[in-house]
């Protein structure tokens, strides 16, 4: 009886742990989805030259990257945070570029966080383990 009970309160903490995890990665990918679109819409509005959608997406971005920021602040890994902060810090930067040559470099900063940060920290769809 009592071990019965010790198994139940182990597979119940293991199946929250579980459920806690797939909620902190769906909350992840929508963050992760909202940065890459912005992204990409930044990148379109600088060829077509949008300042609207420019400063629109920066800020999406930003925000975006800021609150990925914050999610591995809580897991203590001071190397995604920086390079989600960097990732927010270059979002911002090509909405403030006064030329496009400012742009397309804050872009290819953006850009050169993703890599960084996905050796270590992603694997497809899922965080890595
Ligand atoms: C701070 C870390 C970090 C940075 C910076 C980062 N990523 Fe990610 N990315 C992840 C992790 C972790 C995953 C796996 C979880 C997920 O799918 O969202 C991921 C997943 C993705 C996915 C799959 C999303 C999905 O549908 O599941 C895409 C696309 C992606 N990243 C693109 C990018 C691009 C483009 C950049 C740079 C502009 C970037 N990422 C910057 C950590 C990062």
């Amino acid at each position: 009886m009592r071990r019965a009970s010790i198994l139940f309160s182990v597979f119940a903490f293991c199946t929250a742990g579980l459920i806690a995890q797939n909620a902190d990665l769906a909350q992840y990918q929508t963050w992760m989805k909202t940065g890459v679109a912005a992204q990409r819409a930044m990148m379109a509005g600088v060829t077509a030259k949008d300042a609207g959608a420019i400063k629109e997406n920066s800020a999406k971005g930003a925000e975006a990257f800021d609150s990925i920021a914050k999610y591995w602040g809580t897991k203590q890994k001071p190397d995604a945070v920086k390079f989600a902060e960097d990732a927010r810090d270059a979002s911002k930067a090509v909405a403030e570029a006064t030329d496009e040559a400012g742009q397309q470099a804050a872009l290819g900063k953006l850009q050169g966080t993703c890599r960084g940060c996905h050796t270590v920290y992603r694997n497809g769809s899922e965080f890595k383990q």
